[in-house]
């Protein structure tokens, strides 16, 4: 991939800094890649820059989510205006900006989930970390420190990702067991389901526990119909892995992709590397294996 894709927020679990090595493993071109966890849709993004597909289809439990990247996709000079206005009133509201984001962020959780709110929370919340408590309210806190990606600084990246994804995208926001079924050979489905460990949330608007079991049985199903598919699963840090294996008879190949130092080890004045997980499956595999670059910091773990 040449230079880096744009995007539209800082957004945690963002697959953004991972992109160029996990699209190694990707096969060079297909029909239609299907991202079913899609977050922010930075491996969409990436594989859009780099040529590797002809259409594509965003979906993510999260609804607002989703319709603020469809609108970012098709109209992203509405939604700048639209940005723009929720952005630069913080500095006019009475009580500071940091009240006005608790003020926006109350009237999302009202109903008020226009793509300029989903936005706004998105780039002035702690670490662009989405989170929703056991009722589908929004309740990550502010970053008292920033104001949120100004609209001149966003304008670029939006535009950027408007002009690789307009016309050829579709958008939705369904069970990832639905994409399952629309999915056929030929397409690609890149899947970066939620992490384990904090995937049990149930009773919520907009996102959902992903069980393993249930997940693992619909991979078969991908299976029987030949399609191709990676999956950013689990991961190691510090020795320690992390998250549940993938069975052995889906043959599928698993990578430890290197992710760079862990921001929490160092915190605690310790140098770790952390590790993310990546299976690629066994249709995929021999096709790819030409394109990993020798120079990347890789291992090859589990090869059945
Ligand atoms: C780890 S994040 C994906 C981040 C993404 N790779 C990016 O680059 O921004 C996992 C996503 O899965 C979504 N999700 C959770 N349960 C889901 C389900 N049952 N079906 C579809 N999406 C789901 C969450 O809303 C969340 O956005």
């Amino acid at each position: 991939m040449n230079g880096k894709a744009p995007h539209i927020v800082q957004y945690q679990g963002s697959k953004r800094i991972l992109a160029p090595q996990i699209l190694q493993y990707m096969p060079k071109s297909c029909s239609r890649m299907i991202e079913p966890f899609s977050g922010t849709a930075a491996m969409t993004i990436a594989a859009a820059m780099d040529g590797r597909a002809s259409s594509f289809m965003v979906n993510d439990l999260n609804a607002p989510l989703v319709k603020m990247l469809k609108e970012a996709v098709e109209r992203p000079t509405r939604l700048l205006r639209d940005y723009e206005h929720v952005w630069s009133s913080q500095f006019e509201f009475p009580e500071g900006h940091v009240a006005h984001f608790y003020a926006v962020r109350d009237r999302f959780n009202a109903g008020e989930t226009s793509s300029a709110n989903m936005l706004y929370l998105l780039a002035r919340c702690v670490k662009g970390s989405v989170r929703y408590g056991r009722g589908g309210n929004f309740n990550q806190s502010p970053d008292k420190r920033r104001h949120g990606t100004s609209p001149a600084k966003l304008a670029p990246n939006l535009l950027a990702v408007s002009k690789l994804l307009k016309g050829r995208t579709e958008f939705s926001s369904v069970d990832y067991r639905e994409m399952f079924k629309i999915a056929r050979k030929g397409d690609v489905v890149y899947m970066d389901p939620p992490y384990q460990g904090v995937s049990d949330v149930r009773d919520n608007r907009y996102c959902s526990g992903v069980s393993f079991a249930e997940f693992v049985e619909s991979l078969y199903e991908l299976e029987a119909k030949g399609v191709d598919y990676l999956i950013s699963y689990d991961g190691q840090c510090g020795g320690r892995g992390y998250g549940e294996e993938l069975p052995s008879d889906l043959k599928c190949r698993k990578y430890l992709l290197c992710a760079g130092l862990s921001t929490q080890a160092t915190f605690l004045g310790r140098r770790e590397v952390t590790y993310e997980a990546l299976y690629v499956s066994k249709s995929i595999a021999p096709r790819v294996e030409s394109n990993i670059c020798e120079q990347c910091e890789f291992q090859e773990v589990a090869s059945w």
